[in-house]
């Protein structure tokens, strides 16, 4: 799907679905993400807060969207910056209050340099604020001065806000189920991560470096129109593969080894996140195959539990069991299964859980347990990954030496619908001879990988 045709999020609907979860004498503030020094006065690319982007579809830094049900004064409120025509010729078009109110479609828009003196106006007599303290430093101060406005005139009778609340314990739950439009954003952003996949798998090769691979890869979410990366590639080949968040990627990729490929792209504030581990020289071993076999059954396993009603721990215990005898069999855990999983011995080898949530943050928001403690149970709409591992570092002296050094993990996005489990990344071979098949190919210019299926 060409990113320009997706269909736009009903970010309206959103707000009145949270604001008739708040109480009429609640107040939502919410801020943007601030811009990041990178150097000097150069800056991060900016990236919308998650939560702020969900509500509004707006871009821009320095922004606050205020929710303010029964307010006369308007009960959606964006402060946003104003035109700037000087400051437009350096630092680009700003939608301004006109534009942000005619895309954002909220009752009314200020300029943010405005927000000291209507702010403690709206705080008066509402007794909930929900806000993300501690997100944005500068302005937690500011909300504190707002409120002790409306605090010093409760004389007068005004009431003011006593109760805060983090403003993801309504918003998040939202989140956490994708509807129909997030889901098709999501399989564009995840299409066009599997197209980067398969051509990197295509080009990679012996001698190339990581960052070679990292670039080929790159290079395709971006012709397909994504608009980050949404996380930092991991390209680690040989023992790089063992370190879990390996970000470097400067090793050059030997003849023998595998290469570990974990990378997304970010399309309309929704992230893809894939991982596929392959032959640098386009053929398993047959100590990396039994071990690939392994990850790969375990995460096969996984999947399947991914289905509505089941609990959300269903998925990684599969995982785990399967490991846990595998890893018996290639004789690497030597104790009872039983007590391998009592003490989790795996742990040495698969130190990470199989999964998590993933959706406009790659570790996506919503909580895994309910309040009564226990494990959460899937519902149509969840998205999450399936990601098992095994990870053998080169020193570690309990496994057979041909293990040594190997670190192997299958991450999938998989959807959870009446039908059952969707893999939004179905488009990237994960079959050992389906890889050595693509691998096969070799180089290629292939216009055909510019699709996002
Ligand atoms: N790419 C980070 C993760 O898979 O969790
Ligand atoms: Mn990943
Ligand atoms: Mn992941």
């Amino acid at each position: 799907m060409e990113p320009n045709l997706l269909p736009r999020p009903d970010y309206e609907g959103r707000r009145r679905q949270l604001m008739a979860k708040m109480s009429d004498r609640g107040v939502l503030v919410l801020p943007t993400a601030g811009l990041q020094t990178r150097s000097r006065d150069v800056y991060y690319p900016f990236r919308a807060d998650s939560d702020f982007f969900y509500l509004t579809g707006f871009a821009e830094p320095e922004a606050v969207l205020v929710l303010a049900p029964g307010y006369a004064g308007g009960e959606q409120l964006l402060f946003c910056r104003a035109r700037d025509p000087e400051r437009e010729v350096w630092d680009g078009r700003r939608a301004g209050l006109e534009g942000a109110l005619e895309t954002c479609q909220v009752d009314r828009c200020y300029d943010i340099r405005e927000i000291d003196a209507i702010l403690p106006n709206i705080l008066e007599n509402r007794e909930v604020l929900l806000y993300p303290m501690g997100q944005a430093v500068e302005l937690d101060a500011r909300v504190q001065q707002w409120r002790s406005h409306a605090k010093s005139r409760a004389r007068q009778g005004v009431r003011y806000p006593v109760e805060l609340v983090e403003t993801g314990y309504l918003l998040h739950e939202m989140r956490l189920i994708k509807d129909p439009t997030e889901q098709e954003i999501m399989r564009a952003a995840i299409g066009m991560s599997a197209a980067g996949h398969r051509y990197g798998m295509r080009q990679c090769r012996p001698g190339m470096h990581e960052y070679q691979l990292q670039a080929e890869i790159e290079h395709v979410f971006h012709r397909l129109g994504a608009s980050h990366v949404a996380y930092p590639s991991i390209v680690g080949a040989g023992a790089n593969a063992c370190i879990l968040h390996y970000t470097e990627n400067r090793d050059r990729m030997q003849q023998g080894d595998l290469v570990l490929v974990d990378a997304g792209a970010e399309l309309q504030g929704y992230a893809g996140d894939i991982t596929r581990t392959y032959p640098v020289n386009g053929t398993f071993s047959p100590a990396q195959l039994a071990v690939y076999d392994l990850v790969l059954k375990s995460q096969l396993a996984a999947i399947e539990k991914l289905e509505i009603g089941r609990s959300v721990a269903d998925y990684h215990e599969a995982a785990v069991e399967i490991l846990v005898d595998g890893l018996r069999d290639l004789g690497i855990l030597r104790e009872g299964r039983e007590e391998i999983l009592e003490r989790q011995l795996y742990r040495s080898f698969y130190m990470h859980r199989t999964g998590h949530w993933l959706g406009m943050d790659v570790h996506d928001v919503g909580a895994y347990r309910s309040p009564d403690g226990q494990w959460r149970n899937l519902e149509a709409g969840m998205v999450l990954t399936a990601e098992p591992g095994l990870y053998f570092p080169p020193d570690c002296a309990d496994v057979p030496e041909m293990y040594r050094g190997i670190g192997i993990r299958i991450e999938d996005d998989v959807l959870v619908t009446r039908e059952g489990p969707e893999i939004l990344s179905a488009g990237v071979p994960k079959m050992p001879a389906d890889i050595e098949d693509l691998m096969a190919l070799g180089e290629s210019v292939a216009a055909q990988y510019f699709r996002s299926s």
